[in-house]
């Protein structure tokens, strides 16, 4: 698979799993996006400004056992057809969803982002199945602890606490709040961490003791430069260190924006979106290998293509 290209399912159709994650259960690797495929439009707000949008489809689940071959399994939560005012009517934006097990419940928990087509509600969704596979429950919409949300993730911890990082104050700042034991709601205790430095799409993992969060700035569909801050425990006081990307375009991400990192046989790997806002469900993918330096460090050469595992 040619990194930073559309990719195909193995009956060759395009994958739609935008703004996605992938995650492992029962042996199997699960890949959850947002379905952009349909065709674009222009939302033009009050303030002048516009975006390219395309239509709420719903949350697209692939399943692989080499990370290369995708099998796509429907989508598992439908976007609502009917109720302009449902936080999942067509006309609204759902986008980075994110699914974490609980361990306690046996369910599996979809958060993601859901606003409306201007982004000025600026919330979360969060939706339940007992199946990886779906289909998911929608419970609720929320503005978590009264605090705006726009790019986000939900990071689950060794001790199985799980965390929604989301950009908060006008994306200036990252809000990092802790859920519930059953990851359906926040439970009230957050910290606000990287205050004003505009840094959105997050992505969260831990390696050795050390946990490391790599951002993009906040510049809509275009590509801006990476950044990856550290911190020993998941709710202290993130620093920001340094663009982890390596090689030609690094500047810009090789053109691509963070979405999740997952780990596979004892290695991390970042997901990238090439978006394409003229075409949006033609937006690329890309999976990089991540070092981590013995100072750590994050290093993130590109590669031409991803093998799979
Ligand atoms: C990006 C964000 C995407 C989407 C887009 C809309 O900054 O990361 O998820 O919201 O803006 O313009």
């Amino acid at each position: 698979m040619k990194n930073g290209q559309i990719w195909q399912d193995v009956d060759g159709n395009d994958i739609q799993a935008h703004g996605g994650c992938i995650i492992k259960h029962n042996g199997l690797y699960y890949w959850y996006g947002e379905n952009k495929g349909a065709d674009n439009k222009i939302a033009r707000f009050v303030t002048g400004q516009t975006v390219s949008r395309v239509d709420v489809i719903g949350i697209s689940c692939y399943t692989s056992t080499d990370l290369l071959n995708w099998k796509y399994e429907g989508l598992v939560l439908e976007s609502n057809k009917d109720d302009e005012a449902h936080p999942l009517h067509t006309s609204k934006v759902v986008e980075r969803p994110k699914v974490v097990y609980n361990e306690k419940t046996g369910k599996f928990v979809l958060w993601m982002h859901v606003d409306r087509a201007d982004y000025s509600y600026a919330g979360v969704g969060v939706a339940i199945s007992d199946s990886p596979t779906g289909p998911f429950t929608f419970l609720h919409a929320m503005v978590p602890n009264k605090q705006d949300s726009r790019d986000m993730t939900v990071y689950k911890d060794k001790d199985g606490t799980a965390y929604l990082f989301h950009s908060k104050d006008r994306n200036k700042t990252m809000n990092i709040a802790r859920l519930t034991e059953d990851y359906t709601n926040v439970d009230g205790f957050y910290v606000s961490v990287l205050a004003d430095q505009e840094r959105e799409a997050p992505a969260v993992f831990e390696k050795d003791g050390m946990y490391y969060m790599v951002t993009s700035g906040c510049t809509s569909w275009d590509p801006n430069a990476a950044l990856f801050a550290c911190c020993p425990c998941v709710n202290g006081k993130w620093k920001l260190i340094d663009n982890p990307c390596r090689g030609e375009n690094a500047d810009k991400t090789f053109f691509g924006q963070s979405s999740y990192i997952f780990e596979a046989e004892g290695k991390f790997y970042l997901m990238l979106d090439h978006w394409q806002p003229e075409n949006l469900k033609k937006s690329g993918y890309s999976i990089l290998p991540i070092e981590v330096t013995d100072d750590n460090c994050l290093l993130i050469p590109w590669q031409e293509e991803w093998l799979g595992i």
